[in-house]
């Protein structure tokens, strides 16, 4: 549900006033009578911010790839702490203005990354599947047959768009699932920061996407909207928690105040943010809809005592 006057650079910041404020009841919603949500996690403030570095991980190498067709290991190598690269992550045929964005997206992951090390230490970057084969097949999978050609995220500016559209987004949840849990001062804090900036890309990604609606994505037949609600859709399958992911144009029911079909922003009944556990979030990466179960962008599984025991459990 879009909260839609605020489109401006105070948006991250009232975004997260709303989920402090209402996060907690706002869940409660649609959750309650699934066996598969809720599911609270006994872990340190540490281990829950670490968990968070395996998504800013994959955002950092996403957008520093398909900016400039390099990554970490070429940028702030010791923050890989000896992970593997990823695989397939290649530059992108961006036109100029989103070139420019995503190469400040990258930038800002890795601020995020050396965040996050700095303040409660880091894990060694997972082996990430960032093969245009790993988004074409879940792309697939969204659109419920198998595109021909297979869809390349790094072909154009709107495939790379599309592709990101599946990214900020889960961190930004994953983000207001976390702080409630978390019982320190200065983890909320850092969290919380984290989650402005996140939110902020999200909500650019989804503007960029808007503008684009309408727009056929070549050689489909299939629009721009139609794609992400198909994504969207596809992520609340895998993580079997009800809606909590919405595309840019909604039946009004799904939109604020019952009253718009534009949905720039995803966000419940309330326009307050939708939040994922962890458990939900590993259900999405790895394309399984099962926390135990690694595929997808992480062929081995995140890293981390969190992803670690959602693995052996
Ligand atoms: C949360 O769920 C419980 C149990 O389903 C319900 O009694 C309560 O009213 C709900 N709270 C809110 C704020 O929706
Ligand atoms: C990446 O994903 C593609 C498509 O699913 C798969 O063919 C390839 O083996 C994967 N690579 C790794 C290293 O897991
Ligand atoms: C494209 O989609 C529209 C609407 O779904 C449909 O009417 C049309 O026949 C399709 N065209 C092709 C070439 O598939
Ligand atoms: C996708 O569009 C359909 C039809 O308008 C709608 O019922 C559904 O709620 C939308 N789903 C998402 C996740 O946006
Ligand atoms: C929007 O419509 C739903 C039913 O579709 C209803 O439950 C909800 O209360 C409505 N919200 C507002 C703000 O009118």
């Amino acid at each position: 549900m879009a909260m839609k006057p605020c489109l401006s650079t105070s948006l991250p910041f009232v975004l997260l006033l709303f989920s402090w404020a209402f996060g907690g009841a706002a869940s409660n919603e649609s959750q309650s009578d699934l066996p598969k949500c809720g599911q609270a996690i006994e872990a340190s403030d540490a281990d829950r911010v670490k968990f968070a570095m395996n998504l800013e991980f994959l955002e950092a190498e996403f957008f520093l790839y398909g900016a400039l067709g390099r990554g970490l290991d070429s940028i702030v190598p010791y923050l890989a702490q000896g992970g593997p690269p990823p695989v397939g992550a290649q530059k992108a045929n961006l036109d100029p203005l989103i070139q420019q964005i995503i190469e400040e997206f990258g930038y800002q992951e890795v601020g995020h990354l050396r965040a996050i090390y700095t303040k409660v230490g880091g894990i060694q970057r997972p082996l990430l599947n960032l093969s245009a084969q790993n988004f074409a097949q879940v792309m697939d999978e969204a659109v419920g047959r198998k595109l021909q050609p297979p869809f390349d995220p790094y072909a154009n500016s709107i495939n790379y768009l599309l592709a990101s559209y599946l990214i900020p987004y889960v961190g930004l949840v994953g983000y207001v699932g976390t702080i409630p849990y978390l019982s320190d001062f200065n983890s909320k804090s850092l969290v919380a920061s984290l989650l402005g900036v996140e939110s902020g890309q999200d909500a650019v990604l989804r503007t960029l996407l808007y503008e684009r609606a309408n727009q056929v994505v070549a050689p489909y037949n299939m629009t721009v909207a139609e794609f992400t609600n198909k994504t969207s859709a596809l992520r609340n399958k895998l993580a079997m928690c009800g809606i909590k992911d919405e595309g840019i144009i909604v039946p009004s029911s799904l939109g604020a105040e019952n009253r718009t079909t534009s949905n720039i922003l995803s966000a419940d009944s309330y326009s307050v943010s939708y939040s994922r556990t962890p458990q939900e979030i590993a259900r999405i990466v790895y394309g399984t809809g099962n926390e135990a179960k690694p595929g997808g962008f992480y062929p081995r599984g995140a890293n981390g005592r969190i992803a670690r025991s959602l693995r052996s459990a």
